[in-house]
């Protein structure tokens, strides 16, 4: 008999609205056991004993310290490996690095350069392999977002302004009933987290216009997956629009929204992207131009620069910004969580 596929978590586009709900949910009820009930970590530890194999070639800040922070919280523990460290790439397949590493360890979290190096490490691996990052695709990162974008926007305000984290969503439609409707402006460069929303948002009802310089257009193979989840739910159709003109992104927008100009391994076209993506910066007088919603908020995944937007705008009450790279942690705790102990996609 055929043993059932391993499940992994590849790209958003592969999961329903209702399994991102899920994990969003998990996340907001993680994030409240430990911080308003005082947890410390899982009452179960689920993962006692099991190790997380981290494979990283490109640098991280918060994916991996989530990463290894969630595993703590579940008894188990995350074994951090560099292409310094190990022969990945170097000196070794990536099929060959797949199949032994997935002997030892209980899943894989890789950060890649091409995304077909996840899809190669998937293909496999005997365990769940997680994108920490490819050059397409930031799963992780857009739950992080969803999850900031509902704490911001539910109407369950009250704990927020207290300090507190809000209570989780009861139901998938609670959680539902915050973000359907809203409306996120991306202004900056096409890359791995914009196209990531683009395989989330419309499945949860979030609309999204996209604002990037000429020569620097989502391609259209991106475009076309995205398009296909533009289906109405509820009383509301979802909107994917593509500008080369930040202000019209931003119109009536609830979120703005950029990404580092020069992302991971492009560092020598450094020069000639600063020139391109001229008047792209976030500024309060940017944003005011472009008429956003009374409430608009602004969200980065960092790490940031200041060229895309100014200290005034990133530091000031309407960012999220530490916000969402907190709820990085919960979020990647309630993926462990669904692949690793409840064994549900
Ligand atoms: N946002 C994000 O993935 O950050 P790191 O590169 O620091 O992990
Ligand atoms: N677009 C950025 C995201 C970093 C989290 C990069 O790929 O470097």
């Amino acid at each position: 008999e055929s043993q059932p596929a391993t499940s992994h978590l590849i790209t958003l586009r592969d999961l329903s609205g209702r399994q991102i709900g899920d994990l969003v949910r998990s996340a907001l009820h993680f994030k409240y056991a430990c911080q308003a009930q005082g947890q410390t970590h899982h009452p179960d530890l689920p993962l006692q004993g099991q190790t997380l194999a981290v494979v990283f070639s490109k640098r991280s800040t918060r994916t991996r310290v989530a990463t290894e922070t969630a595993m703590a919280y579940l008894g188990g523990q995350g074994l951090f490996l560099s292409p310094q460290d190990i022969q990945l790439g170097v000196n070794e397949s990536l099929r060959d690095t797949s199949q032994v590493v997935s002997s030892m360890c209980s899943g894989i979290m890789a950060r890649v350069g091409a995304h077909a190096e996840i899809e190669e490490l998937a293909r496999y691996s005997q365990v769940p392999v997680i994108n920490a990052l490819s050059d397409t695709y930031h799963p992780t990162q857009i739950l992080a977002d969803l999850m900031t974008m509902y704490e911001a926007f539910s109407s369950v305000s009250p704990a927020a302004q207290a300090g507190l984290p809000l209570p989780p969503p009861a139901s998938h439609e609670d959680l539902m009933a915050a973000l359907r409707g809203l409306q996120v402006a991306w202004v900056g460069d096409a890359n791995n987290i914009v196209w990531e929303m683009m395989m989330a948002f419309p499945k949860l009802g979030v609309h999204l216009n996209v604002a990037t310089p000429r020569g620097y257009d989502t391609p259209a193979s991106v475009r076309a997956d995205a398009e296909k989840f533009l289906v109405p739910d509820s009383d509301v159709t979802p909107r994917l629009t593509f500008t080369h003109d930040p202000a019209e992104a931003i119109r009536d927008s609830h979120v703005v929204v950029t990404d580092t100009w020069v992302s991971m391994g492009q560092e020598a076209e450094k020069a000639q992207r600063l020139q391109d993506f001229a008047g792209y910066q976030i500024t309060q007088d940017m944003v005011r131009r472009g008429n956003p919603a009374e409430n608009w908020r602004f969200m980065h995944c960092l790490p940031r620069k200041p060229e895309e937007v100014d200290d005034e705008v990133f530091y000031s009450d309407r960012s999220l910004v530490f916000q969402e790279a907190e709820n990085r942690k919960w979020t990647i705790l309630a993926v462990l969580n669904a692949l690793l102990v409840n064994k549900t996609f």
